[in-house]
């Protein structure tokens, strides 16, 4: 089964504990913290004093993507916040290597995360360093949009390079999942779905994320 991984983008942040709550009670592995900075991304949205206070709201996973510029100079005050995971864009980090040392370093799981047009082969000479890799389905910015089709093609080649390397890293998909198209995501060797709008929009989140957590089991 896949380890869902809600993004907090779509929470109700005027009722944030109520919504951590949920998620606590619900099938969810990880909280997914989307960070922006409006110059990696045309968008903000919240640094580590927010993700401090959900911290303080559960004991699952907190896994912070930064869609940031120069993220070296917040590691560790996301760190201290209470990350276990951090994320760096390939896009974003010209010295990829050294954010990875440095995020372990600091005794935190490591990942990079890919744009839509970066080539998995990108990934060659890091990939054995790290512990996970987000496959952008959608170009970051910006939640509920639509699942790019070409990802469950990179997300074949991705499965391939992993096993090809020995590395141990877990392939997480970020962007336009859906209840619908899980099953295809999962199928083509993704491990982690992260999902924004398919919980916090639904009528029933709880639900909905028992849904995904199922996926992978109904097409063979
Ligand atoms: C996009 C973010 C995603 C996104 C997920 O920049 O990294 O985590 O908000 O939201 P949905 O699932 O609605 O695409
Ligand atoms: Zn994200």
């Amino acid at each position: 089964m896949p380890l869902i991984a809600p993004s907090l983008l779509f929470a109700d942040f005027l009722h944030l504990e109520r919504d951590c709550k949920m998620l606590n009670e619900s099938d969810a592995d990880w909280f997914h913290l989307d960070v922006m900075d409006g110059r990696f991304v045309p968008n903000i949205s919240f640094g580590p004093m927010v993700v401090d206070f959900i911290r303080k709201t559960t004991k699952k996973v907190c896994d912070v993507h930064l869609m940031i510029v120069e993220p070296e100079k917040y590691t560790e005050a996301f760190k201290n916040a209470g990350a276990d995971h951090v994320s760096v864009h390939i896009e974003a980090c010209p010295h990829l290597h050294r954010n990875i040392q440095q995020i372990k370093s600091l005794g935190m799981k490591a990942g990079v995360a890919i744009n839509p047009h970066t080539p998995i082969s990108e990934l060659k000479e890091i990939i054995r360093d790290i512990e996970q890799v987000i496959v952008m389905s959608v170009n970051p910015g910006f939640g509920g949009q639509k699942f790019i089709p070409h990802t469950i093609e990179k997300i074949r080649q991705l499965r391939k390079l992993i096993t090809e390397s020995g590395s141990k890293a877990l392939i997480e998909i970020d962007g336009g999942v859906t209840v619908d198209n899980a099953s295809e995501i999962v199928n083509a060797g993704a491990d982690v779905l992260v999902a924004g709008n398919a919980v916090f929009k639904s009528s029933d989140p709880e639900e909905s994320i028992k849904k995904l957590k199922q996926s992978g089991q109904s097409v063979a």
